[in-house]
């Protein structure tokens, strides 16, 4: 889209700058670094769901081939937990070993280290803990007791009277929906390596932030910040799983205790208990409308589960406060408490389970007013923040409708539902909304030119799988006007200071300010200098937070339009999506190649979240069925039809880099298109996802 980029920079469609060391496996995960002396650690979760451990049985696996000790409750150091970190405060779980409770089935409650990962295995297996065993809930449902408003201050918006609108509507919608507890399934399991190395502690691990991460640990460990280093340099996807986790601790504390590098790697398993998930959601959506179509009230109540031990809001919410105004508006989030692990973000978290209930609503208000579901959309435009009243910052979502409405083949659409079928399959088409925050946080880069002509970045930045390392070379090579071929960036490091996580889709704009303003500083000092570059190079270091302060407060989010078309097989209830199209505004596109691979990625996971993932609670245990990738569902290649991602101009003039982000959006909105295709398809409304084949038949 950028007429202006230099076509060898920013618009260039280019290959990961690492592709090749990851596609020959030259490029090491952060299991697979070698080290001396390394001592394998494995942990021990809890098979009750609620108490407390009463006994270790330690004796009978330290003498057991190669071990090297077990850390408990009883024995391990004490670490520093009430602290607040980039990110706000850790996670509970990450309180390893702290005291005796168990609350949550899968709780770490040991840690066997030994010379092999094996013999660390084969001790974690039979070391014996006794419990002494609690009545447990965590059973997740509307309407249940106990409930609460979080203190969160943004728990609530409100403005009119939701109650009066409604009654003063004339068409109304008033339906409930339902999402299950989902899971990240990265691809690469956590794993981390500490050790001890001249007085700093040195973590090798898979995160989604050095800085973040170094940070939370030194908090815990009681440790000076600087003698703290963590990298992280290839990562095998993350999703909001990868910060501070049990594994990065139990290494520092077995290395710590030890005096050995310790790795921990986590099992498939492991990961589904003590890497977070996405809480199931219980979601209420309300809607007035005038005949035209116009909205009167708008009303998302949205419940979540969280553990014991802390709140943790999965802000569906939120979605309805950028997208629809309405005279009376109201939005609020309602916790439960349950003896389950802490949920934590899952890629757009909010908006994925937000958009799946607002956009199916929207699609029922036009069914009901007879409407085609695009122009219902189109007379819903707000002009400003509809709580804020703030200026959007752009906002393309109607061009994104047109864009994608033409390519699709939208017009002359029969909005009837169950009127084409193809032998035993019933076909239908969908479309909703996408929407997502583009925010940036102070972060700090910086670039040397070097004696042979090249220039090296370096920044804390994380490349999750995104091509963020290959995004940031165009940016820099754009902002000092040189070939890519020139720039080395370095990421993945804790030691080139403190910079915003790869996390809420920020990671590629916070980055790109960082280095951008670098670079700009970097020319400025070269310009002055004789021409000389001393063997060190020459740097320029600086950090945007007085950059975005000065930013003018406006709604900044990228926008997006989803369109899927299904099959129905009316004999099993298999749902087929035959394609989707995803047009996306969302700012400037640094790479093509990677957005698309990007955005593709995301509507894939919508298209997961709407036919296929579920994780199953067994309210006998408290534990998860299944909790492996037989049992947890997610999109295999055969379920992925033609997938196309686009986007359309969306310049933002105010921003230095023009980046909105697009780590998130493409998930948004993706699984209500395919169920409004569904109700298309076969005129049957489904609120409850995943579509599974017993709830179509
Ligand atoms: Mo993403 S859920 O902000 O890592």
């Amino acid at each position: 889209m950028t007429t202006t980029a230099k076509p060898r920079t920013v618009g260039a469609a280019r290959t990961r700058v690492e592709g090749r060391e990851k596609v020959t496996g030259a490029a090491r995960y952060a299991s697979e670094q070698p080290f001396e002396e390394l001592a394998h650690g494995w942990l021990v979760l809890s098979t009750v769901a609620r108490g407390r451990v009463r006994a270790v049985g330690e004796e009978a696996v330290r003498t057991l081939p190669g071990v090297l000790t077990v850390l408990h409750s009883g024995n391990a150091p004490r670490l520093t937990t009430d602290f607040v970190s980039l990110l706000g405060p850790p996670d509970p779980v990450v309180a390893l070993f702290q005291h005796d409770r168990v609350p949550h089935l899968g709780w770490p409650v040991a840690l066997v280290v030994a010379e092999t990962p094996e013999q660390a295995r084969e001790a974690a297996e039979a070391l014996v803990v006794e419990y002494d065993e609690e009545p447990h809930d965590v059973a997740f449902r509307a309407g249940r007791p106990g409930t609460y408003t979080p203190e969160d201050g943004s728990a609530v918006a409100a403005k009119g009277d939701l109650e009066a609108e409604l009654a003063s509507s004339s068409v109304l919608v008033d339906a409930s929906y339902t999402t299950p507890e989902q899971h990240h399934s990265a691809m690469e399991p956590h794993a981390a390596t500490a050790r001890w190395a001249e007085g700093r502690l040195e973590v090798l691990d898979t995160n989604q932030g050095t800085g973040w991460v170094a940070g939370d640990l030194a908090q815990l460990f009681s440790l000076d910040a600087s003698s703290v280093r963590v990298r992280s340099e290839h990562i095998g996807g993350a999703f909001g799983s990868k910060g501070v986790r049990p594994h990065q601790v139990g290494a520092v504390m077995a290395a710590t205790v030890l005096h050995r590098p310790v790795r921990l790697a986590l099992t498939r398993r492991q990961v589904f208990a003590v890497t977070g998930y996405r809480s199931p959601t219980a979601q209420r959506v309300r809607l007035g409308a005038d005949p035209d179509g116009r909205l009167r009230a708008f009303g998302h109540e949205a419940l979540n589960l969280t553990s014991t031990l802390r709140p943790f809001v999965e802000t569906s919410a939120v979605f309805g406060r950028v997208m629809y105004d309405a005279r009376a508006h109201h939005t609020a989030h309602r916790l439960v408490g349950l003896d389950m692990p802490t949920p934590t973000w899952m890629r757009a978290p909010g908006e994925a389970p937000g958009s799946f209930a607002v956009e199916s609503a929207l699609d029922e208000l036009a069914e009901r007013l007879d409407m085609d579901p695009i122009a219902l959309r189109a007379r819903n435009e707000p002009e400003t923040g509809p709580l804020s009243g703030l200026p959007f910052s752009s906002r393309n979502l109607l061009g994104c409708f047109e864009e994608g409405a033409r390519r699709f083949g939208w017009a002359g659409r029969d909005p009837r539902p169950r009127l084409r079928r193809e032998g035993r399959w019933l076909l239908g088409t969908g479309t909703a909304a996408a929407t997502y925050p583009s925010g940036a946080a102070p972060s700090t880069a910086s670039v040397t030119a070097e004696p042979d002509g090249g220039f090296t970045v370096r920044i804390s930045a994380a490349d999750v799988g995104t091509g963020a390392r290959t995004a940031l070379t165009l940016v820099a090579a754009e902002a000092l006007d040189v070939d890519p071929e020139r720039v080395t960036v370095r990421i993945g490091d804790s030691d080139f200071g403190q910079a915003w996580v790869a996390g809420g889709s920020m990671g590629t704009r916070s980055w790109s300010l960082a280095v951008v303003s670098a670079a700009e500083e970097l020319r400025g000092r070269l310009a002055l200098s004789d021409g000389d570059i001393p063997p060190e190079g020459i740097t320029a270091r600086t950090d945007t937070a007085g950059l975005l302060a000065e930013l003018a407060k406006k709604e900044r989010h990228s926008f997006g339009a989803q369109f899927a078309e299904v099959a129905v097989d009316v004999t099993t209830g298999e749902v087929r999506v035959r394609r989707m199209l995803g047009v996306f505004a969302a700012g400037r596109i640094i790479n093509p190649l990677t957005a698309r691979s990007q955005l593709v990625g995301g509507m894939i996971w919508g298209l997961s979240m709407a036919l296929h993932e579920e994780a199953v609670r067994d309210a006998a245990s408290g534990g998860q069925v299944g909790a492996d990738f037989a049992g947890y569902h997610i999109a295999a290649n055969a379920d992925v039809p033609v997938i196309e991602a686009d986007w359309i101009d969306d310049p933002v003039p105010d921003d230095p880099v023009g980046v909105k982000g697009i780590g998130e959006i493409g998930i948004v909105g993706a699984a209500a298109a395919i169920s409004n295709a569904v109700w298309h398809a076969t005129g049957v409304r489904h609120r409850d996802l995943p579509l599974r084949p017993d709830r179509i038949l």
